[in-house]
């Protein structure tokens, strides 16, 4: 185990933990967005920031990609970390003025005052922070989105904007989608992603719509299972 000093408190964590996690392990808590579970590691929205000190030496880390260390001492409420926050919680508004959940987790950290960055009216509320690209390139495995062009018209989607043969229409970018960017609509037979309308299979015992009929499809290439044993929702298995 790793014993370290987080906010005051003595703490200790498995080797291999990552600091964020340390800190939360402990009670204390720190905002994230691009943190999910499902996906690796991107360190993209930088709010997890928090203040280290190694010997003499204190630096500011992204506590989501920094491992835990023996003798670490770890500030997460100094008033370096508040100014690093604000000003990147400043910058993801400026993006996404729109967002309810930036507006909210910005209101949490007192920041209420008239922005300091001019705010774009253009961008919906993509904060750009790849987890939708992740999970459909690392766990779904198709690649279907990407970001594409540069500097500030960078966007999330499928290639030149258009429908994408690739996508399954599985809903796992609109899952860890931290700000509700993707839209994704169900109309029992029918479901909406990236512009594409997908068939819904009907579950083979209780008839409710379940999974897009190409997501099954790729399932059952992947893993050799028929298609007869996939048309039944979980539910019913
Ligand atoms: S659509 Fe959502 S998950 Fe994808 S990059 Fe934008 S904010 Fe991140
Ligand atoms: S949660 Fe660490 S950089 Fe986003």
């Amino acid at each position: 185990m790793i014993n370290m000093i987080i906010d005051g408190k003595n703490v200790t964590a498995p080797k291999d933990t990552m600091l964020l996690e340390a800190i939360r392990g402990a009670g204390i808590s720190v905002p994230t967005l691009c943190a999910h579970e499902s996906v690796s590691r991107s360190g993209a929205c930088r709010l997890c920031v928090v203040e280290i000190k190694k010997g003499n030496r204190t630096r500011i880390v992204t506590s989501c990609l920094y491992g835990v260390e023996e003798g670490l001492i770890v500030n997460t409420k100094s008033d370096r970390v508040k100014n690093v926050r604000r000003l990147v919680m400043e910058l993801l508004l400026a993006r996404c003025p729109e967002s309810d959940l930036l507006q909210k987790m910005a209101k949490e950290m007192g920041i209420e005052a008239q922005p300091r960055f001019t705010p774009d009216t253009d961008k919906g509320t993509c904060i750009l922070c790849r987890s939708c690209v992740r999970v459909c390139e690392e766990v779904v495995g198709v690649s279907a989105i990407g970001l594409f062009a540069r500097g500030s018209r960078k966007t999330v989607g499928t290639p030149f904007m258009e429908q994408s043969d690739a996508c399954i229409g599985c809903g796992a970018c609109v899952y860890v989608c931290p700000t509700n960017h993707i839209v994704m609509t169900s109309t029992g037979e029918k479901r909406k992603i990236w512009g594409r309308n997908f068939k819904m299979q009907a579950c083979s015992k209780c008839g409710k719509f379940f999974a897009p009929v190409d997501q099954l499809k790729f399932i059952s290439k992947k893993t050799g299972t028929s298609m007869e044993d996939l048309a039944v929702c979980t539910e019913c298995r």
